[in-house]
């Protein structure tokens, strides 16, 4: 049984695209949904090339939660886990009570600097570039109830120098993500299924034979 994964994307998904690439083999995960709030995201697209289900939730169905946990909930296969992949809208707290530790997120920049409410896609790089900054990268985190601030699982740097534009500093920091967020996904997802082997002794033959554990 491989873990299925839903992934929240906003926008163009290039970062979705890289992870269901990554994943497209793989014994332990199953890229499973994709979940918009935009009808025009570009991550749609991506998401039929490759086959794989998608939907949009507008921006209503986030508020209570109660749209996107119907959907989860309906959809064939149960979702284990979801990944944020440039979504913009706050988790709603039923979704977060719903998959404890088990949401996890992206940021373009060094949390807890840039980090919050506003603070995404070029803003973040617009900022660190006016605050003369030496260095940028990425964080990759648990979500809690607020923007940006859940457990720190990852981070990964990259220079930035003087004469960098904000256009530059994003280049390098999608470099970071395209190369690191697949494999933390895949780490954090195992350690999550070790954990339920522990807590579930019942279980675990099936999780240890299903994941090659
Ligand atoms: C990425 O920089 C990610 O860190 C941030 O939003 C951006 C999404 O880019 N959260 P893309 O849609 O994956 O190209």
């Amino acid at each position: 049984m491989k873990t299925n994964v839903a992934i929240l994307a906003s926008g163009s998904g290039s970062n979705a695209e890289n992870i269901i690439h990554y994943f497209e083999k793989s014994n332990l995960v199953e890229i499973s949904l994709v979940i918009s709030n935009k009808e025009n995201a570009y991550v749609l697209e991506r998401a039929r090339r490759f086959n794989i289900p998608s939907a949009v939730v507008p921006k209503s169905g986030w508020e209570t939660g109660v749209a996107v946990m119907t959907l989860l909930q309906q959809h064939q296969t149960t979702i284990d886990f979801i990944v944020l992949a440039g979504f913009l809208l706050r988790v709603p707290d039923t979704l977060l009570r719903a998959y404890p530790n088990k949401i996890i997120n992206i940021h373009p920049a060094l949390l807890p600097k840039f980090g919050g409410k506003g603070m995404y896609g070029d803003n973040v790089h617009k900022a660190v570039v006016a605050a003369g900054e030496k260095e940028s990268g990425i964080t990759i985190h648990y979500v809690n109830e607020h923007y940006d601030e859940g457990q720190i699982i990852f981070q990964a740097k990259c220079e930035v120098s003087p004469e960098d534009s904000p256009e530059d500093v994003a280049k390098k920091v999608h470099a970071l993500e395209y190369k690191h967020f697949p494999e933390i996904i895949e780490k954090t997802i195992t350690k999550s299924c070790l954990n339920l082997m522990k807590q579930n002794p019942k279980d675990s033959d099936r999780y240890s034979k299903s994941n090659n554990l």
